[in-house]
């Protein structure tokens, strides 16, 4: 069941609230998880609320001491007893901060002679071709890795006026692209695929890939889990794992999840082999998401409009091309101020749903 048509079958639990709830746990204890919404003690069953209603708590054990869980509040999600975000799809669930709290901006900064503007923590927004040669045939620039903050991804920006890239590796790990203008080819060890902007593209750990250009290209590639640099290699390795056959991803109407007034499309998921990082493309009409915060980290290609991110005490402008990183447990909000709407592309990891935040 999608978001977009969540609906009870049976009788409704009781929305006890329409946030998840966050929790550290501690390894090997159990927790029963209340799914009948009428328990006192929250998100945990009390013992006897759900009498005669039907409903029956949820276990769960945690993995590790820390383990970091969001709790469906709701009673409604379909990955008990975890948040999966379909509080967003209940009436009156989703709410924009220009719904009602008037809360003044706060001050914007400027972007740096590098095209990056820093804003609170380790959050910041990069214009990755700001300043760039153009005058060059292929140039890729390091935009998010962990010299730079990031904790469990980077992202390169590779920019192809003709011919072919190297072959290039993120060593041991996935790679992701987004190929965001120009036509070619992706060829990934012995197979080749064709690639029109815009895609998503998949290169598995232990594979390594060269781009050709048919018109000139752009491309944001991603490294899961973080890399500091892409590597380069003399010869193309004839790895390619024919488990997974379908590397290439485009842009469909039919599966868009609605997420209140916006939606999203997963783009390259566990449905081609990635299970631990995601990309997505999603829309956002004008307007301010309520300040939230993830358990995995993002980053965030603006396809079209322009924007602001809001953080705690900082504020920066993103437009067309840039890229946002925002570190996991990061408080922020993303607001569309283009009447048109904006379009982005995220990378999220750890995780695989960017329906899910707190
Ligand atoms: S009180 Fe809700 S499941 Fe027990």
């Amino acid at each position: 069941m999608t978001m977009a048509d969540h609906a009870c079958t049976g009788k409704c639990p009781v929305i006890a609230h329409r946030k998840p709830y966050y929790a550290e746990l501690r390894a090997g204890r159990s927790y029963l998880w209340c799914s009948c919404g009428r328990s006192q003690r929250q998100p945990f069953c009390d013992g006897r609320s759900h009498e005669g209603t039907g409903f029956l708590p949820v276990r769960y054990t945690a993995q590790a001491d820390g383990e970091e869980v969001l709790f469906c509040g709701c009673k409604h999600t379909s990955t008990a007893p975890f948040c999966d975000g379909a509080h967003s799809n209940l009436p009156g669930g989703y709410s924009d901060a220009t719904d009602g709290a008037d809360v003044p901006r706060p001050d914007l900064v400027s972007a740096d002679a590098t095209g990056v503007s820093r804003v609170d923590g380790r959050c910041f927004a990069v214009s990755p071709e700001h300043g760039a040669d153009l005058s060059l045939r292929y140039a890729l620039r390091t935009i998010v890795g962990p010299s730079l903050g990031a904790e469990h991804q980077s992202q390169f920006h590779l920019r192809l006026e003709d011919g072919e890239t190297p072959i290039l590796a993120a060593e041991g790990v996935d790679t992701i692209l987004w190929i965001m203008a120009g036509n070619g080819t992706i060829a990934i060890g012995d197979r080749s695929f064709a690639v029109t902007a815009p895609c998503g593209a998949y290169v598995r750990a232990g594979e390594a890939f060269r781009l050709a250009a048919g018109t000139p290209l752009r491309a944001y590639v991603s490294a899961c889990p973080a890399v500091e640099a892409l590597i380069e290699l003399a010869e193309m390795p004839a790895a390619f794992d024919a488990a997974w056959p379908d590397r290439v991803v485009s842009i469909d109407e039919e599966e868009r999840t609605a997420m209140g007034p916006r939606w999203f499309q997963m783009l390259v998921d566990k449905r081609i082999g990635s299970t631990t990082a995601a990309q997505f493309i999603g829309h956002i009409p004008r307007s301010r998401a309520e300040m939230h915060r993830h358990l995995y980290e993002e980053a965030l290609i603006i396809m079209s409009g322009e924007g602001i991110i809001w953080n705690e005490t900082s504020a920066a402008r993103v437009g067309p091309g840039d890229v946002i990183f925002f570190p996991r447990k990061h408080l922020h909000s993303l607001e569309c101020i283009a009447p048109e709407g904006m379009d982005v592309v995220g990378l999220i990891h750890p995780g695989d749903n960017p329906g899910v935040n707190y």
